[in-house]
């Protein structure tokens, strides 16, 4: 079994949501809101799909014009038995920091519910590595769990992570041929480090790369990450499930 922790398989990302689920039997999906408007969405669809469960968060393009009765709604849903986390919630300074103050208030907020509701946090960073690591460390409670979600930054800085309890979500990237800094830290660092994803409909795995991504496509991420490591699938799809449910405190 595979788990892909992240992606986004709500209307705004495919037509038919439904396919991309069928394709990912006997596997399981965390779907994230990938906007305001598509919690709800989320919510209804892990609902419908025994194998989909759900992250809500307000992503950071939207410090300045989220509304706190999206927020009151976030936090309304988080007793909801399949919503495991808050997320993707972080810091992206990518197109500039003009509401860099905003951004950080929002993220803020929302670190403080997941450790009010002791919900995992899935991260989003960009252009952001050492103020994002510095909030983390400062507003995160000892027993809020994290994952940092499609993880790009340093090896030094994901040990830093690491030693704060994250887990880092190895995505496409991985297989991309002229990428060498996260191989390298695949490589180095031990497999109860990673959980898999796949951020579906974005960065699509080789060999599929420039085709829209769907969470199947999850399994050529392990396939990777067993070539680096010298082991089979099999106990990349093991070990990284594990990590996942422990991750998110999922029982099945
Ligand atoms: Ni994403």
């Amino acid at each position: 079994m595979l788990i892909d922790t992240h992606c986004h398989i709500d209307s705004e990302s495919y037509e038919n949501p439904e396919e991309v689920i069928k394709n990912m039997k006997n596997n399981i999906i965390v779907a994230s809101a990938a906007s305001p408007s598509s919690i709800n969405e989320v919510i209804a669809l892990t609902s419908k799909y025994e194998n989909v469960y759900g992250t809500i968060g307000i992503h950071p393009e939207f410090a300045s014009t989220y509304t706190e009765n999206d927020l009151a709604m976030i936090e309304s849903y988080l007793d909801h038995p399949k919503i495991i986390g808050i997320g993707e919630i972080g810091l992206d300074y990518h197109y500039g920091k003009d509401d860099s103050q905003l951004q950080k208030e929002l993220f803020i907020k929302q670190i403080e519910l997941a450790n009010k509701y002791n919900k995992t946090i899935v991260i989003h960073t960009r252009d952001a590595a050492l103020e994002t690591y510095n909030i983390i460390k400062d507003y995160k409670n000892d027993s809020t769990k994290l994952i940092l979600h499609c993880y790009s930054g340093s090896l030094e800085m994901a040990k830093d992570y690491i030693k704060l309890g994250a887990k880092l979500g190895i995505g496409g990237v991985l297989t991309f041929k002229n990428e060498k800094k996260l191989k390298e830290i695949v490589k180095e660092l031990d497999l109860s480090n990673f959980v898999l994803e796949t951020d579906s409909p974005y960065l699509t795995p080789e060999p599929y790369r420039g085709k829209k991504n769907e969470p199947m496509n999850v399994k050529f991420v392990a396939a990777k990450i067993a070539e680096i490591k010298g082991i089979t699938i099999e106990k990349v799809a093991e070990i990284t499930t594990q990590n996942s449910l422990f991750q998110f405190d999922l029982k099945l």
